[in-house]
């Protein structure tokens, strides 16, 4: 049982009357609370100093939070704290030149082409290259790779000689060959995201497996760019010339550097936007469907066995066509996003700044993502890669059809239209009906927000697009808008497409 008398004394507005408390002590209570509120009046008339010292307070977080800020900017990596090492040789630097030039930036980019002895030609030396140096001689020094060239003991002492030179406020060394393409502002913001104070070796493996087993996994491959902080160069130096001589049987320059770095003990932090790019045949594939990541770096685009960027053009002016659109917004260059046009069940891809593919079918995001393999290894073999890839069906009718960039065009409110167009001949003729409208369209147009590069500090998402079938658009002309992904929004086929057989044929051929 339980206490009833209890309870009720613990009711709010009794009706009982015995329970009302007598006037007496109401008054009594009256009493102590304006006393109370008088002492605390009393209290706050003498503590007003006190309010107005919380104010200013105030005022002192909002200055210093302020001052924070302005050197936050200053605190930033940019351009300036970078020491760029360009491996080059006298003989093949009139060739290569062309490449460094597409990135370097007179009186902006800081570094030096590191070549074996003075320039034959280039006289005077174009303020359009980056000033040169000539290596010290390094006829001293132990080389045993019998396949191999000793000039690797000169680029990998790069480091080491820029390191010497003693410029201030450099708080990261990069290096790379002299037909390595460098996308400095995504350069910028990658190295941004590193404590400069601390021993960083960032760059990227080999595309092929054969060549890391021979190489390492390990390692930042020289081509595709090796950044190395301050303290970390600081204590190589030291050990750099030693070293070299230890390791005097490996082939490569970025194989020793790889080496010493281990003997200190840092391991390689991979950015998947350096593109050493040891492949043989089209990059096509490859690009299409690089990792959410900034681009960085592209390497080897003068090698003969890689195709063109771009198929209808010339290896540079391929090249130059990728950077028109970089300019406009680098973070955003060559970044994929997927998307459905359920009108006409079609799958799209577009790597923004490069290329755009049309699937005629419904396809699954994992197939769409994947890299198609436009390519062989950089021995000629079909594989493996340190990546995955899908099947580059030969039939017409089991590929899609393939756009390349063509004009790059500014909007208002910081908006770009880029339009991607069929080349002649490769996008071959499949007679199935289902291909006949896909064939019609000749040009998709491309239109976005400018990325800001803060997107990269955060987790890496793709981004989302939309086909927007104008009422009256051309038929020939396809339109997508890139945007941000919704909250909860997928890249899922709404139904099982029957041509998308396709799409599931793809993943049993390989
Ligand atoms: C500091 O910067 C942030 C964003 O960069 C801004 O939102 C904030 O208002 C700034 N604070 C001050 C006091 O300037
Ligand atoms: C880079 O940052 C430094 C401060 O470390 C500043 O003095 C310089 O003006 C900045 N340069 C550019 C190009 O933003
Ligand atoms: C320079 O490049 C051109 C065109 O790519 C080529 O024909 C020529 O052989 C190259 N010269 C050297 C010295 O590599
Ligand atoms: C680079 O700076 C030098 C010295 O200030 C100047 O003479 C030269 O014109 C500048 N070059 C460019 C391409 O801005
Ligand atoms: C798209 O696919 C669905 C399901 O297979 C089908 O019902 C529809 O007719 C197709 N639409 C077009 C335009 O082919
Ligand atoms: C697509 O873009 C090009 C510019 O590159 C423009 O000439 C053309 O009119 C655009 N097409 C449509 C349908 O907007």
């Amino acid at each position: 049982m339980k206490d009833m008398s209890l309870r009720k004394r613990y009711v709010p507005f009794p009706n009982n009357r015995k329970l009302v408390p007598k006037r007496c002590t109401i008054f009594i209570i009256k009493s102590f609370l304006i006393a109370i509120c008088l002492v605390a009046s009393i209290y706050l008339i003498s503590n007003v100093h006190l309010f107005n010292k919380y104010a200013s307070s105030a005022a002192g977080v909002t200055n210093k939070l302020a001052v924070e800020n302005i050197s936050k900017e200053e605190e930033k990596t940019n351009i300036s704290h970078i020491l760029f090492g360009i491996g080059g040789s006298s003989k093949t630097w009139n060739n290569r030149s062309r490449y460094s030039e597409l990135w370097w930036r007179p009186n902006v980019t800081r570094g030096f082409v590191w070549l074996d002895e003075n320039p034959q030609e280039n006289e005077p030396w174009p303020e359009t290259f980056p000033p040169y140096r000539v290596s010290e001689d390094t006829s001293t020094f132990k080389y045993t790779c019998w396949f191999g060239d000793r000039s690797a003991v000169r680029i990998a002492r790069i480091l080491k000689e820029s390191f010497e030179i003693g410029l201030s406020n450099v708080r990261w060394f990069v290096m790379g060959d002299d037909d390595t393409v460098f996308f400095t502002e995504n350069l910028v913001t990658v190295l941004a995201k590193y404590d400069h104070n601390q021993m960083y070796y960032i760059g990227g493996i080999s595309e092929s497996v054969e060549i890391n087993v021979l190489s390492s996994y390990s390692q930042a491959f020289g081509g595709g760019g090796i950044a190395i902080s301050y303290p970390l160069a600081e204590e190589l130096v030291k050990i750099l010339d030693g070293c070299i001589n230890r390791y005097h049987y490996l082939y490569a320059s970025d194989q020793k550097i790889a080496s010493c770095v281990t003997e200190i003990g840092v391991s390689l932090t991979k950015e998947p936007g350096f593109h050493q790019m040891d492949i043989q045949g089209s990059p096509g594939g490859l690009l299409a469907a690089h990792p959410v990541a900034p681009l960085v770096s592209l390497h080897h685009l003068d090698v003969y066995l890689l195709h063109p960027l771009i198929p209808s053009m010339s290896r540079l002016e391929s090249v130059k066509k990728v950077i028109e659109a970089y300019n406009k917004d680098p973070s955003r260059t060559m970044q994929h996003s997927l998307c459905y046009d359920l009108k006409r069940n079609w799958s799209l891809s577009v790597s923004w700044g490069y290329s755009v593919q049309l699937y005629p079918w419904l396809m699954n995001a994992r197939e769409l993502e994947m890299p198609m393999q436009t390519f062989k290894t950089w021995k000629g073999s079909k594989g493996p890669f340190t990546f995955s890839t899908q099947p580059n069906n030969v039939e017409p009718c089991k590929r899609p059809i393939e756009y390349y960039l063509d004009q790059v065009v500014d909007l208002q409110n910081d908006e770009t239209l880029t339009s991607y167009s069929t080349i002649a001949g490769i996008n071959k003729q499949c007679e199935n009906q289902n291909y006949k409208p896909a064939l019609a369209v000749h040009m998709v147009n491309v239109t976005t927000t400018i990325l800001p590069p803060k997107v990269w500090s955060q987790a890496p998402r793709r981004q989302c697009c939309d086909v927007i079938n104008d009422e009256d658009g051309i038929r020939s002309n396809l339109h997508i808008r890139i945007r941000g992904c919704n909250r909860g929004e997928m890249i899922t086929p709404p139904f099982y497409d029957k041509y998308g057989e396709f799409a599931y044929f793809q993943r049993f051929v390989r």
